[in-house]
């Protein structure tokens, strides 16, 4: 449905957006995750047509629209700043679009009906822009966007000014009608959760560049990247030297004296390898365990989080790893700040990252 093909923008000596190639399926949910300034707006405006691309091109629908203007697109954009009509009211501001598109009154009235209950505004409907607070505002321009069923719509943190219940009873409400409706997501944010809860796929971008774009699952489980693994959750980054005695899956590497971890073969390596090791992914046992990847450490600090523990532990060679584990009572083996215990990482969840 959307393709960018070593897509660039400059402005002067500046690039914004660096050679990027990327497509997006038809009904698909994908969302442009990064910092602020990597990038994400100039993306979606090259989509919709507001910006040119310095070189590349874009394809919607299998056609080139590089040099479209925006009207001809089949694409709506909520964008980070709302640009509602100030002298309309809500309902008429999210009616606007299918009164151009001269939509029957029935229907009309439903679709505006449907959006309104969805964004929670049906007692709003006749004030004006002015009459709302930001994440009203914003709400309005969701529905004045999502009325229109375009093929494919552009959300840039639509989101963004609504407060933390709000925003999950949204993206709920939000993800089930793009489903239902069948329209083409893309989707700006640089909240990690968001991204992870709501997309099919997820594109990390960085400096103008794709870092990864993975479904949600590969992005978490196996990133490619020390952006990615440290941008997305947290992650324990460790150093070592390969050394010899892997086999055709595990790689061997040599963190410490007296501490060599087999690790998944799957990604890039030389003769030094940076891996990424989930929180949730370390074992913590008072006794040893089977198995290979089994470390002594001590526990240096203990945060209670509610339904998790967060654990600083330190190897003996002065490593040290965060570690989340289930707080589920189990007083016998629960592990204390200054206990000796014993750590154990599967080589699945040890995964090799690029620089
Ligand atoms: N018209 C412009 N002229 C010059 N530089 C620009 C222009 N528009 C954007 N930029 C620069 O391009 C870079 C990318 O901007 P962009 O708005 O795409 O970032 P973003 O990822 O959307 O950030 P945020 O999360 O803060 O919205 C920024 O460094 C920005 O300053
Ligand atoms: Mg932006």
């Amino acid at each position: 449905m959307v393709e960018f093909v070593n897509v660039t923008k400059r402005w002067g000596s500046f690039t914004a957006v660096d050679g990027v190639s990327l497509h997006v399926n038809a009904g698909e949910f994908l969302t442009l995750l990064g910092p602020s300034g990597c990038g994400k707006t100039t993306l979606l405006r090259m989509l919709s047509g507001f910006e040119k691309p310095t070189s590349g091109r874009v394809l919607l629908d299998g056609k080139d629209v590089t040099d479209a203007p925006p009207y001809e697109r089949e694409v709506n954009q909520v964008f980070q700043s709302y640009a509602l009509f100030p002298h309309l009211t809500v309902r008429e501001n999210i009616e606007f679009g299918l009164k151009m598109k001269k939509v029957g009154r029935d229907e009309m009235r439903q679709r505006v009906d449907e959006a309104v209950r969805m964004v929670a505004l049906a007692e709003y409907q006749r004030r004006r822009p002015s009459q709302l607070s930001g994440g009203q505002r914003q709400r309005v321009a969701l529905a004045r966007a999502i009325v229109n069923r375009p093929k494919v719509l552009l959300l840039d943190e639509p989101l963004s000014a609504l407060d933390a219940s709000l925003r999950q009873n949204m993206q709920i409400e939000l993800k089930r009608l793009q489903a239902k409706l069948g329209i083409t997501f893309v989707f700006v944010t640089h909240d990690q959760e968001e991204a992870l809860t709501m997309s099919d796929r997820i594109a990390v971008i960085n400096r103008g560049k794709v870092e990864q774009i993975d479904t949600v699952q590969e992005i978490y489980h196996k990133p490619k990247t020390n952006f990615v693994a440290t941008f997305i959750g947290k992650a324990n980054v460790i150093h070592g030297t390969v050394i010899p005695g892997g086999d055709d899956t595990t790689l061997r590497v040599n963190i410490e004296p007296g501490l060599d971890l087999g690790v998944c073969r799957d990604g890039p390596f030389g003769d030094k390898a940076r891996i990424a090791v989930r929180p949730e992914k370390i074992n913590l046992t008072k006794h040893r365990p089977a198995g290979e990847n089994a470390f002594e450490v001590t526990v240096l600090e203990e945060l209670f989080r509610g339904a998790i523990d967060e654990l600083l532990i330190r190897t003996a060679g002065g490593l040290e790893l965060t570690v989340l584990v289930a707080n589920e009572g189990q007083m016998e083996e629960a592990v204390h700040r200054g206990d000796r215990v014993w750590c154990q990482i599967h080589p699945q969840d040890a995964v090799l990252i690029a620089d």
